[in-house]
């Protein structure tokens, strides 16, 4: 097939980007490196650099059989900062993005939505029959999208899955041994931000990792989240894309189904890297759910997708293309 990727120089795009260029299909890859880097496009691909808003009908028009939909802004603390241009990239550029699909006669596509729709949770795993009520803009905005897309298979004959992604981790080498994984300027993630601790060059001042609370009510004090490797999410978006039927839009979550601690993950950390880590605590990080797994049974019962991947094997990729990226 011939795909547009949005997105496609960002963390999770240029996974999804090269794991579809292995699987044979012909990729373009639209981003306008607002986050994203141009040396994150996979080698194969074509890249566009540019807007959804002012460059997705041209790309569109030189033909394609659907969408991998990646473009947005993803900072939560950001999105409560400056709610309009989340409202503005996020529901935005998706509509423009969905009007030039049905210009070009483009109606498959594929949807990096997000746990964070959910909110604070009523209970876990979380399934995709739970009241979504986002506590972000960022959130809300992604589920504006969902909403649209259901609206769009409904009036105007869209296939479309929306993935509702729960921590992703890890990163993935293709068969050429390009790497690719999450390279952002401002890192709010746990598992990057306890890495970066480890390299060489961290200055000895800037060597502790933050906990962000320990005093939720879990085993261990620390917030649980559900992480799930990023080669294993971008194999959900294959199967999504063959799954997409004119008519239908369809949601599923993606995780691991299982939970772990922020103390837990530094620890997986300090095992892999070999380094002793140290972590202070520091006070909760405004808007952190205490606990936050997914219930992955309704991709696993509709198109067979499970996570294979486990933690030690995500912090162990993710080690590995950070000392890549050293170099
Ligand atoms: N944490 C720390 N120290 C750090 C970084 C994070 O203690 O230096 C903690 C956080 O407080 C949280 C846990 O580690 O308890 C995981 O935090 P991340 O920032 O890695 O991930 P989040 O769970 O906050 O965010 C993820 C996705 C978002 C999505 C959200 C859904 O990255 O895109 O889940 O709520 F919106």
């Amino acid at each position: 097939m011939r795909l547009l990727v949005t997105g496609g120089a960002g963390y999770i795009g240029s996974v999804v980007a090269a794991q579809l260029i292995a699987a044979g299909h012909d990729v373009i890859v639209l981003d306008d490196l607002s986050t994203g880097h141009a040396d994150a496009v996979p080698p194969k691909a074509a890249f566009t650099r540019g807007t959804l808003r002012g460059d997705a009908a041209r790309v569109l028009s030189g033909g394609a059989d659907a969408v991998l939909h990646f473009a947005a802004k993803s900072l939560v603390g950001e999105s409560v900062a400056r709610p309009g241009l989340y409202w503005s990239h996020n529901l935005g550029g998706t509509l423009a993005l969905l009007e030039a699909m049905r210009a070009a006669g483009v109606r498959r596509i594929v949807f990096s939505s997000t746990a964070a729709v959910y909110g604070e949770p009523e209970h876990t795993p979380i399934e995709e029959t739970d009241p979504a009520r986002p506590t972000s803009p960022y959130g809300a905005s992604k589920l504006a999208v969902d909403t649209a897309l259901a609206e769009y298979a409904r009036m105007h004959s869209f296939g479309g899955v929306s993935l509702r992604y729960f921590n992703v981790a890890g990163a993935h080498a293709d068969d050429d041994g390009n790497w690719f994984g999450e390279r952002h300027a401002t890192e709010t993630h746990l598992i990057p931000n306890v890495l970066a601790k480890a390299l060489p060059g961290c200055a000895s001042g800037a060597r502790a990792v933050q906990i962000f609370g320990d005093d939720y009510p879990t085993p261990d004090g620390t917030c649980v989240r559900d992480y799930i490797h990023v080669a294993d999410l971008a194999r959900a978006h294959l199967l999504a894309l063959e799954a997409c039927e004119p008519g239908e839009h369809r949601v599923y979550n993606l995780g691991n189904g299982a939970g772990f601690s922020v103390r837990e993950v530094i620890d997986v950390c300090r095992e892999v890297t070999g380094q002793e880590i140290p972590a202070d605590v520091a006070p909760r990080r405004p808007g952190d759910p205490a606990v936050l797994v997914a219930s992955s049974a309704r991709i696993t019962a509709d198109l067979g997708w499970r996570a294979t991947r486990d933690l030690r094997t995500m912090v162990a990729d993710a080690w590995a293309f950070t000392q890549a990226a050293q170099r």
